[in-house]
């Protein structure tokens, strides 16, 4: 008799002091998210998640993070948590609910619901994506007894792209990193979404900033000037001091939902900008012009301006005649002058 006595104590309904208990066992499952990941304990109640354990979205669209009960436990709670990259430490909650009440939390829970498709089902449908999702989320099935646990990773699909300080080559503490990449429709890219751009073909030989606060480079060409004759991989220069050490940046962006549109001319900046407005639109940013060209392969063979006062032009079929690279990408003509009357506008809308 005394686990269900024991359920009776901790099984409280959405009260105050749910929230000093939930806070409690927040704490307490900080040291369950380094070994959460592959999860070791047998499970009762949830299912495991062999097949589903990933989830891709891209920004703006909706997902579904699933979370099935195998056992009904008499009574029960839900609560979905955000665990944020490890390294970081930080874990938020987005939502918690018993059988009749659903309770979400933070920005993630204004998002958030619970999909309830049959009695089993406890899984996560969160709304509109945006690019600071992904992540790993924990699905935790509380009944006071034995709590349990299953870990569901969201992955952002995106795009990577290095950028630079309009005043040169490694001019960003990491403050200003982050905030460069904002200002493009970007965030500073994760490790892991290094790691992929990099399966994918990024080779670049200057060290940028990660959203963890280390700094690393992709070089799938190995050649001396970037890091010596190494096998290919990410090459690391680990941890930096964030208001002392200057780099680049690596920023992550996804899908948008306007459109971005290329108007020709030998115009100067100001003129590009004009043109843009005259056509209700706006410079483009660099993650927009990014996004384009990953998700639309927008394609074009002309140096336009940006609202960052770079040029530059994306290529998803290489030619020799468009800038002679022979992998597809976005090229730059770094930040030219802007009285130049040479290039065209990439514009937003
Ligand atoms: C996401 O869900 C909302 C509300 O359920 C719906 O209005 C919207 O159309 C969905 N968006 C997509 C991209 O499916
Ligand atoms: C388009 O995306 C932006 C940024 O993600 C968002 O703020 C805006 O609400 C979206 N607009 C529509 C019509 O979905």
């Amino acid at each position: 008799m005394a686990p269900f006595m024991m359920s009776f104590a901790v099984i409280l309904s959405l009260t105050s002091s749910f929230f000093s208990w939930s806070s409690a066992l927040y704490s307490n499952s900080r040291k369950d998210t380094q070994t959460a990941v592959a999860v070791t304990k047998r499970l009762q109640f949830l299912l495991e998640p062999p097949v589903f354990a990933e989830i891709i979205g891209r920004r703006g669209e909706n997902v579904t993070l699933p979370c099935i009960l195998r056992i009904k436990p008499k009574h029960y709670k839900v609560k979905w948590t955000k665990v944020e990259p490890e390294r970081i430490g930080l874990e938020s909650i987005v939502m918690m609910s018993n059988e009749k009440a659903f309770k979400p939390y933070g920005h993630l829970g204004q998002r958030a619901s619970l999909r309830r498709a049959h009695a089993m089902d406890a899984s996560l449908l969160l709304r509109h994506l945006e690019l600071d999702d992904g992540g790993q989320y924990r699905c935790e099935l509380i009944n006071g007894i034995e709590d349990e646990n299953v870990i569901i990773t969201l992955r952002i699909e995106g795009v990577v792209f290095p950028y630079q300080s309009k005043y040169g080559r490694y001019r960003f503490t990491y403050p200003e990193a982050k905030d460069a990449c904002v200002q493009q429709d970007a965030r500073l890219a994760t490790y892991d979404q290094l790691y992929r751009a990099w399966t994918e073909g990024l080779d670049w030989c200057n060290a940028g900033w990660l959203h963890d606060g280390t700094v690393h480079y992709p070089i799938i060409h190995p050649r001396p000037v970037c890091g010596g004759e190494l096998l290919p991989g990410i090459r690391s220069y680990g941890p930096k001091d964030k208001t002392h050490d200057r780099f680049d940046a690596f920023c992550f962006t996804s899908q948008n939902n306007g459109s971005l549109f290329y108007i020709s001319g030998a115009l100067s900046y100001d003129q590009a900008e004009h043109a843009c407005k005259t056509r209700g639109s706006e410079l483009a940013l660099v993650g927009q012009l990014y996004a384009a060209w990953r998700f639309q392969n927008y394609d074009r063979c002309d140096g336009g301006w940006l609202k960052d006062g770079s040029v530059r032009f994306p290529i998803s079929n290489p030619r020799n005649r468009c800038g002679g690279v022979a992998e597809a990408g976005v090229r730059t003509f770094g930040f030219p002058n802007k009285m130049m009357h040479l290039y065209g506008a990439y514009c937003y809308r």
